[in-house]
């Protein structure tokens, strides 16, 4: 495995989304073009793509809010899930953290995303018993 870890660009758009949908990340009521425009909106957060061979096959959003750091779109291509990937994109995400002074990480798993929590709980990450509550502002 020899993973090359940076920035997305205007031309990883398009290999993102299709990563995000072949994964399963995607969500019908998320548009995944605004999501990463607002992403990249400035220095508070960006998303992380992972290519081998020139070829986009993994992700991590990550930012932080003032407070702590966030990850989202964690996403590993399906054919090469389970050989390390998630683990080193993690490692980048916190890495792009602690470079900005963030102490804490924190991050949202579905509740029937029981492989994630493994993954997740694999890598130190632990439930916090907090609910998640959400509002559509527009
Ligand atoms: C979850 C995901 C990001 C993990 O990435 P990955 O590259 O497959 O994981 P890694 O190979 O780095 O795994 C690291 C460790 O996590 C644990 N782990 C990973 N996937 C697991 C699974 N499906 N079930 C149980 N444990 C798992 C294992 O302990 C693993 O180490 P091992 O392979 O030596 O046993 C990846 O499977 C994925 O993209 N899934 C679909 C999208 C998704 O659910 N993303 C998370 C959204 S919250």
């Amino acid at each position: 495995m020899n993973l090359a870890i940076r920035d997305i660009t205007d031309d990883d758009i398009s290999h993102v989304v299709a990563l995000w949908h072949a994964s399963g990340v995607a969500r019908p009521w998320n548009d995944p073009g605004r999501d990463i425009a607002f992403a990249r909106r400035d220095a508070h957060s960006t998303v992380l793509v992972g290519l081998d061979g020139g070829q986009i096959v993994a992700s991590a959003m990550v930012g932080e809010d003032g407070h702590r750091g966030w990850v989202y779109y964690v996403a590993i291509a399906p054919e090469r899930q389970r050989s390390g990937l998630g683990r080193t994109m993690m490692q980048a995400a916190e890495g792009w953290l602690k470079q900005r002074g963030v102490w804490k990480v924190q991050l949202l798993v579905r509740a029937d995303n029981a492989q994630a929590a493994s993954f997740y709980e694999q890598l130190g990450y632990s439930d916090t018993r907090s609910v998640c509550l959400q509002k559509v502002l527009d």
